[in-house]
């Protein structure tokens, strides 16, 4: 297979990506002194949801949320892993990986507004405004970035990549040609 043209490059370093959970955990802290209930998406949040949350020095409560697309281009929601916590009258922030078209984070504001939350705000590591097919307001944003592919630090293309450190861009099509040679390649760094 011939080499890419535009390799992997390296969008944000461990380094990088700890800075932002502290920027991010400072302000939710200033925010929020007397405490928030953190509700994140699963799967892709995982690691900056661990990294967020110790740096959060409030009272914090962890619940977790998986959804699940179907229908004609899978435009449609539904729950697969509901709350755990009663969230009625709290103050929720809802933690995601990436919110590129809108729709997922739409649905989810939606559902913990329903749940009768006293207040709702979204916390983003990534931010593909570009994409957006419905608006959503994003309290906390980690760093918006350009219509590319992004992998690691918890994002995945076909459930592959999570557990690479840093977040990497990388063409989907490359990937799915020869997801292994990829994942080496991946992994040098
Ligand atoms: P939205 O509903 O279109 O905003 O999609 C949000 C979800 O799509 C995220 O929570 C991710 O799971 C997934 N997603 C979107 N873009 C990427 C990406 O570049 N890498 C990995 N997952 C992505
Ligand atoms: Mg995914």
């Amino acid at each position: 297979m011939s080499e890419p043209e535009q390799p992997l490059a390296t969008l944000l370093e461990a380094s990088e990506l700890a800075a932002i959970a502290r920027r991010l955990g400072r302000e939710i802290s200033r925010d929020y002194p007397e405490g928030v209930v953190l509700v994140a998406l699963l799967k892709g949040s995982i690691c900056f949801l661990a990294d967020l949350v110790r740096e959060l020095p409030v009272p914090c409560e962890l619940d977790f949320l998986a959804l699940s697309a179907y229908g004609d281009g899978r435009t449609r929601v539904r729950v697969v892993k509901d709350l755990d916590l009663e969230v009625a009258g709290r103050d929720v922030i809802v933690v995601l990986d990436i919110v590129d078209t809108g729709l997922t984070l739409a649905y989810l504001l939606r559902l913990i507004a329903l749940r009768g939350a006293r207040s709702t705000v979204a916390c983003a590591l990534l931010d593909r405004e570009s994409r957006r097919l419905l608006p959503v307001e994003i309290g906390y944003v980690g760093r918006v970035i350009n219509d590319e592919h992004v992998v690691g630090y918890g994002l995945d293309l076909d459930e592959r990549y999570r557990n690479l450190p840093s977040l990497r861009v990388a063409d989907p099509a490359d990937l799915r040609a020869e997801p292994s040679e990829m994942f080496e390649r991946l992994l040098r760094r």
